[in-house]
């Protein structure tokens, strides 16, 4: 499957993507993924650094080069039937390769688009998360759980936030995420060191794959840190159409001082269709707090005896790799099928992407 670059060539890659029948240029610098998202396609994705496997894609003909070898997280099995990581893989100038790209039916498509926002509020939620509110200069539609990618013009790298509210439909021209800040992070001490309120904000959006996917089975949402973001819009959006399925919610924080946005869990909790449970977990809460929750990492309360029909559940997850990591590990042991859970991985400053 793998092939390496025809040294001399100054053609550009070529590339066909089925079933939507596009045929795009790829750079030697580019990925297939970042090829297709500049060309307008849209194509499935979300971390952008080969984790989630959003962007998996069948190689059906010609050959590509891995940017990281990607048998570390496709099966032997995706392998042999010729599955790529579209956003690990490269195309050698003068290749052309035709990928098969696994477009959900019920998936959100919304036009992505750069436009300009200013900043109108910067609202202290804990010690190291904001919520950074945006007015941009034209609306802008997304699906609850999607992502868009800002920075100021001094700043090269965009840094991607997801939506922390539910959209409106047609487009929504104020925007709200929630930022945590990142030590070493370009743009996250940018914004922390003073208010920025007035400045201006160049807005990409919207991306990723993490959206509420249409059943009946009961639902298990998992949040950690400004992974709430996702979680909250995604029921925001989900108890303002009704959706009627048993929900438990866990959200990990390491102290009280660490929960926020409690009011609008409970105001979303109070008029959801069907029951619904909510539990934050402490990790360092002091002994003697007060504090009569629970304590511990919010993936040890991923158990029968917390969570009722839990190998039932469709899960949502959002927070960082290792609680990711580890609640899918737990999932999987419980019996929840891999296809039955979403998840979006919030990477640090370290990790230079979300
Ligand atoms: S693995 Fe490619 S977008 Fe996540």
């Amino acid at each position: 499957m793998f092939g390496f670059f025809k040294r001399g060539s100054k053609e550009p890659g070529r590339l066909r993507i089925e079933p939507l029948g596009v045929d795009i240029e790829v750079l030697a610098s580019q990925s297939v993924l970042q090829a297709a998202l500049e060309a307008g396609v849209d194509f499935p994705h979300s971390c952008k650094v080969g984790t989630c496997m959003a962007c998996r894609s069948r190689l059906l003909s010609g050959k590509v080069k891995a940017i990281r070898d990607f048998s570390y997280v496709l099966s032997a099995e995706e392998l042999k039937a010729g599955y790529i990581l579209a956003c690990q893989a490269k195309v050698a100038p003068g290749e052309e390769i035709t990928l098969e790209v696994d477009i959900d039916s019920r998936r959100p498509h919304f036009h992505q688009m750069t436009c300009q926002g200013r900043i109108t509020a910067q609202i202290p939620l804990t010690h190291d998360i904001v919520e950074l509110r945006l007015q941009i200069d034209q609306p802008l539609e997304y699906a609850a759980g999607q992502y868009a990618a800002v920075r100021p013009a001094h700043i090269e790298r965009a840094r991607e936030y997801s939506f922390a509210a539910a959209p409106t439909p047609g487009g929504d021209r104020a925007l709200g995420f929630f930022v945590r800040l990142t030590p070493g992070g370009q743009f996250t001490t940018w914004l922390f060191a003073e208010s920025r309120v007035g400045q201006m904000l160049e807005v990409t959006g919207p991306g990723g794959d993490f959206w509420l996917r249409p059943a009946p089975a009961p639902l298990l949402l998992v949040a950690g840190g400004s992974g709430l973001a996702p979680v909250l819009a995604l029921l925001e959006e989900a108890a303002r159409a009704g959706v009627a399925r048993d929900a438990v919610f866990l959200f990990g924080a390491r102290t009280q001082g660490d929960l926020y946005k409690l009011d609008a869990i409970e105001a979303i909790g109070s008029r959801w269709a069907a029951p619904f449970q909510f539990l934050p977990v402490l990790s360092h809460e002091p002994p003697d707090s007060g504090w009569t929750g629970a304590r511990g990492l919010v993936t040890e309360f991923l158990t029968a005896s917390h969570v009722a029909q839990l190998a039932s559940r469709h899960g949502y997850l959002c927070g960082p790799p290792p609680m990711i990591d580890a609640a899918l590990a737990v999932l999987a042991a419980a019996g929840v099928a891999d296809r039955d859970v979403h998840y979006d991985k919030f990477l640090d400053a370290s990790n230079l992407s979300r």
